[in-house]
């Protein structure tokens, strides 16, 4: 009996994101502590990449809840749509899923608009139709962003890949996948879950050594031996997985966004407020928490989620961005705009991404007391890939920084709630570039609004 099916037009919550142009921007401005309560949304770096791991199932239905209405969405469905997947947004935040073939092997992005998840469609379209032709991955720019960790798994795993100027042509050398033992050079997020992904849906048993293990990725273990894939990680981050035909369980359920809860930390406590941030967990905060703790930040811990209240002068401190379960990356971008109001000196050492701190010299052009320093060379005694690379990844930031007035870019993702939060430390800002705050930030400036900042959208 053929199946009914259950797209809809009706509702679409991405309409505000693509309304947003080169020209739309955010006019913020100083306003006082922030005050109340404020939702996380579903985390983007799990709920793209997990509908991705479903299509990989065999046919069903699959329910994901606790989606966020952000851009990044909206460019992975749009991905989703030219392969002729089956789905229904619904207002109730779920997104229904159709699991079944793919009607073509095209994973194009059809705008300038892209993403790094394009890569990930890779395992299920081969694994269903032996080919796929896919973007090369979009994203931030954050530093170089190679894919070769990807590539070479591709190739273990039994992938034919012809490389043109802005896709990849990928066969299967055989039927099927191979089993592959695969040792990552970097524990790599993007490459964890892809290799993951082909690994879960490949006949025998794989091997990904040093895998990453962010708890987005532990999310996505958890679904696929839930959905009955046999994963091993020991104790060395080796993933040992027994994969092979499966069907992804019925109901997913999307964790809250960490990088959004910790954001919200941080205004509350670079404006001197206290916010309650609903849903924001323990378990995926325990190095940041500690940062803001030794920094002398009020915070209390509930079942519910968490506050940050600001109850003295915070100190500077000296931060080094590593994989989970260190300082995340994604976190030093807004930790930085709290250190800019610290009484002295502090440093964030980055060091997965070697060109992140470009919002930092967009901020220097407001400040009127302070100073912001970005340099090439290591901290003393402190391991670092980029040692002996002219990278600028070590940022000084010598407080208290006085914001001024001016015309600001946002560079990327993260650097966009970075700039909003000193917006609405500042005498007036306008930021532009908002398009990419908006790919991963639900409602921001009606969240921020209701937290009581000047903030004011105009499209
Ligand atoms: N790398 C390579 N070769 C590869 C893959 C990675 O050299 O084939 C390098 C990268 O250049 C980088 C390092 O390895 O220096 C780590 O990159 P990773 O692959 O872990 O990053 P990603 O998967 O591209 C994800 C998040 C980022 C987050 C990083 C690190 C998504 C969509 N993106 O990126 O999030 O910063 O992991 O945790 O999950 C954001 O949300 O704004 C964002 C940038």
């Amino acid at each position: 009996m053929r199946e009914k099916k259950i797209s809809n037009k009706i509702f679409d919550p991405f309409e505000n994101f693509r309304l947003i142009t080169e020209n739309s921007y955010i006019e913020a401005r100083y306003n006082g502590p922030l005050y109340g309560v404020v939702d996380v949304a579903g985390a983007k770096n799990m709920v793209t990449k997990i509908l991705i791991a479903a299509l990989s199932g065999e046919t069903g239905k699959v329910k994901i809840r606790n989606i966020p209405w952000i851009g990044e969405m909206d460019i992975t469905l749009s991905l989703c749509k030219r392969l002729g997947v089956d789905f229904k947004i619904n207002p109730d935040k779920t997104l229904e899923l159709k699991i079944d073939g793919f009607k073509n092997p095209e994973v194009r992005f059809d705008s300038y608009l892209g993403n790094r998840v394009s890569l990930l469609f890779a395992g299920p379209v081969l694994y269903k139709l032996g080919k796929a032709n896919i973007s090369k991955p979009k994203g931030c720019e954050i530093g170089e962003r190679k894919i070769d960790f990807h590539l070479a798994g591709f190739q273990a795993f039994g992938i034919k890949i012809k490389e043109y100027d802005d896709y990849l042509g990928l066969t299967l050398k055989h039927k099927e996948f191979k089993p592959a033992t695969i040792t990552l050079p970097f524990p790599s997020v993007g490459a964890t879950e892809n290799l993951l992904i082909i690994a879960s849906m490949t006949k025998g048993v794989s091997v990904i050594k040093n895998a990453a293990i962010e708890p987005e990725i532990l999310e996505m273990v958890k679904i696929l031996q839930k959905s009955g894939v046999s994963i091993k990680i020991d104790a060395n981050r080796n993933f040992i997985i027994k994969g092979g035909p499966h069907k992804i369980i019925d109901v997913i359920d999307i964790m809250p966004d960490r990088v959004e809860a910790f954001s919200w930390g941080i205004a509350a406590l670079s404006t001197k407020g206290d916010i309650f941030v609903k849903y924001a967990q323990q378990d995926h905060l325990l190095t940041p928490l500690s940062v803001l703790l030794d920094m002398g930040a009020g915070i209390e811990i509930y079942p519910d989620g968490i506050r940050f209240f600001y109850k003295k002068n915070l100190k500077p401190i000296k931060v080094t961005t590593q994989t989970y379960p260190g300082f995340p990356t994604d976190f030093q971008q807004p930790l930085s705009i709290l250190l800019s109001q610290c009484n002295g000196i502090s440093q964030i050492h980055e060091t997965i991404f070697e060109n992140r701190f470009r919002y930092l010299e967009r901020i220097k052009t407001i400040a009127t007391s302070g100073r912001i320093e970005i340099m090439n060379t290591c901290p003393k005694n402190e391991p670092c890939r980029f040692y002996g690379y002219n990278y600028p990844h070590v940022a000084k930031i010598n407080g208290p920084i006085c914001l001024g007035k001016g015309d600001l870019q946002i560079d990327d993702l993260r650097a966009g709630f970075a700039l909003l939060n000193a917006g609405i430390l500042s005498e007036g800002i306008k930021i532009y570039g908002i398009k990419l705050l908006y790919r991963g930030y639900e409602n921001i400036v009606e969240k921020m609004q209701s937290l009581g900042a000047d903030v004011k959208l105009v499209i």
